[in-house]
């Protein structure tokens, strides 16, 4: 089933999203709609809050075949190395782009569907994407990662385009 995506400024994009506690059929349920819903979107990642559900998990597939999902429940970042400045959009505020520094690599603690831990070092766009999924799940977006006048602009446009019914 594929899900509404959230867009800026809905505020269940701001709350910080609260830890899976079962890993049960409905969390199952939810990543699978989750995925129907990024893939048709289409994007590389969506995280729980994008669809109004506020809980710590994450889905990710950069693959070009779209056949590689990576599903992320309660994730840490635990290292981050270096610095990368690269062009970063979102599914909540579609249409908007700029460039966001992020850490060149990560490792990330995460569950997977089954409840088992594991451990990923990424670098590229997953390192990119997780970064910008993990934001979502404490209520950040990537436009507050710029410089203001940027931020601003960008709040403008979307004004703009809405007045116009284009977001
Ligand atoms: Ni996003």
């Amino acid at each position: 089933m594929i899900l509404e995506i959230k867009k800026f400024p809905d505020q269940v994009l701001r709350k910080k999203a609260l830890e899976v506690e079962s890993f049960d059929n409905s969390l199952r349920e939810l990543v699978e709609n989750m995925a129907e819903t990024m893939y048709s979107a289409p994007g590389v990642g969506l995280a729980a809050p994008q669809v109004g559900v506020s809980k710590r998990l994450f889905i990710i597939d950069i693959s070009e075949k779209k056949d590689n999902l990576n599903v992320f429940i309660n994730p840490v970042i635990v290292n981050a190395e270096g610095e990368i400045l690269e062009e970063e959009g979102c599914l909540s505020l579609p249409g908007e782009y700029a460039n966001v520094i992020r850490s060149r690599e990560v490792e990330v603690l995460a569950y997977d569907l089954e409840g088992k831990q594991f451990s990923l070092k990424a670098d590229g766009l997953m390192s990119r994407a997780i970064q910008h999924e993990l934001d979502h799940l404490n209520g950040t977006l990537f436009i507050d990662k710029l410089p203001i006048f940027k931020r601003e602009a960008i709040k403008k446009s979307i004004k703009k385009r809405k007045e116009l019914g284009e977001y």
